[in-house]
């Protein structure tokens, strides 16, 4: 049954740029990094937010902040969330929105004094970008019991700082245990961050589950040598390894095709020098499919690859595992009652699996979880470009409101 509540988009978007202040780029974006000084400024802001909306805020052990607003009854809360880090080219939307409705959400209860029978919550997660700290999920993970928080504390980052010395460093360390609590639901509302609502033209999108995600970071050993004197038959080119390992990951997803998706995002040589064959190589490469089955046969793929190329360059290549995640399905009511929300209030939607890893894709093996999407100009993210016009956000915020009003009771 759809109210006649609505959010206020003027206010939603005036949060929405206030965040995007923090952390920002010059030329526009923004940086916030995990647990990073900029990271800290958009905490501070957003749990202020939060405090001023009359919430009741929580910082666990691994820096998660949750505020909580009393229903008639106690009990599990339905809690909305998503995550305020970027990636370091990161634009205004991705995550931030998530957390920014559901503040929206909160105090449209609060401007009609609206007592809903469930507790309601807002959250932001640590690291759920993984950009910094891998994995990504990070906060959520270790929030829902998938990820050890003694693991992610002690993970040590691509500067050398740990997630534990970085969350003391800025003061959000918190008291309230970790992996706890479990919602009566959980609502993410998101930036598809791709090109399908776009080009079909259509407004929602009903999530229906997150792709699996498989993250490997290889270390190549080879050997330093003078570019000019040492003949092809005797090199130990750690360069050439991590570029056959970029081509094979892209040959991968050729073949397998589908929805199967390989990036190679970060590469470093070791010295980096025009006329000094590479010693050593570090490259990542990031696999993705919604079979998990089809994404386990391109992680053996490439990992015969890499025995290959071990043999045949006289090279070791060391491989660690950054993060996988088995693709997960989100609950089927809930998944049609997004669709079903949207086109009462008179917007277009579609069923569609997303492509990018969220917070939900922790929350969905605990508790019916639904993620509502709406479209990203030019299907970019990941960019400073990111954006959505403001009554595309309207129309997803309002979908979300809809769907606490009918999960929490009102
Ligand atoms: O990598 C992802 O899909 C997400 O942005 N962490
Ligand atoms: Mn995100
Ligand atoms: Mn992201």
């Amino acid at each position: 049954m759809i109210t006649n509540h609505r959010i206020d988009l003027d206010r939603l978007m005036g949060r929405i740029r206030a965040l995007g202040e923090v952390g920002s780029l010059p030329g526009g974006g923004v940086c916030r990094l995990a647990l990073s000084d900029a990271d800290k400024a958009g905490r501070d802001l957003v749990s202020g937010w939060m405090r001023d909306a009359g919430l009741a805020v929580t910082v666990d052990a691994i820096g998660n902040v949750v505020g909580s607003r009393k229903g008639e009854t106690d009990g599990p809360m339905v809690l909305v969330g998503s995550h305020i880090d970027t990636v370091a080219t990161g634009g205004l939307y991705d995550g931030n929105l998530g957390v920014l409705a559901g503040l929206e959400v909160i105090d449209v209860l609060n401007d009609l004094g609206l007592t809903t029978h469930h507790p309601v919550g807002v959250a932001f997660f640590t690291n759920e970008e993984g950009a910094r700290f891998a994995p990504d999920m990070m906060g959520s993970g270790v929030h829902q019991g998938a990820l050890s928080l003694e693991t992610c504390l002690a993970t040590a980052g691509i500067d050398g700082a740990t997630v534990g010395e970085e969350l003391q460093r800025i003061g959000y360390a918190g008291e309230t245990p970790a992996g706890s609590v479990t919602p009566r639901a959980y609502f993410e509302l998101h930036v598809e961050q791709g090109p399908v609502l776009e080009e079909a033209g259509i407004a929602i999108g009903a999530v229906t589950g997150v792709q699996g995600i498989s993250w490997t970071e290889y270390t190549v050993a080879g050997v330093s040598n003078h570019a000019g004197t040492t003949p092809m038959r005797l090199r130990h080119d750690a360069g050439y390894v991590a570029a056959e390992i970029a081509v094979e990951a892209r040959r991968i997803a050729r073949d397998i095709g589908g929805d199967q998706v390989a990036t190679a995002g970060a590469i470093e040589l070791d010295p980096g020098l025009v006329n000094v064959i590479a010693r050593s190589a570090r490259i990542t490469v990031d696999l993705r499919n919604t079979d998990d089955l089809l994404l386990r046969e391109a992680e053996a793929q490439m990992a015969a690859r890499v025995v290959e190329l071990e043999k045949s360059e006289g090279v070791t290549i060391a491989a660690r595992s950054l993060a996988r995640f088995a693709p997960v399905g989100f609950d089927e009511a809930f998944v049609s009652l997004v669709a079903e929300t949207a086109q009462k209030l008179g917007h277009t939607a579609m069923r569609m699996p997303s492509g990018a890893g969220h917070d939900a894709q922790m929350f969905a093996p605990n508790c019916p979880t639904a993620m509502v999407f709406v479209p990203s100009a030019g299907g970019i993210s990941h960019n400073v470009e990111e954006y959505t016009a403001p009554d595309e956000i309207a129309a997803g915020a309002n979908v979300l409101l809809q769907m606490v009003l009918s999960a929490a009771g009102r």
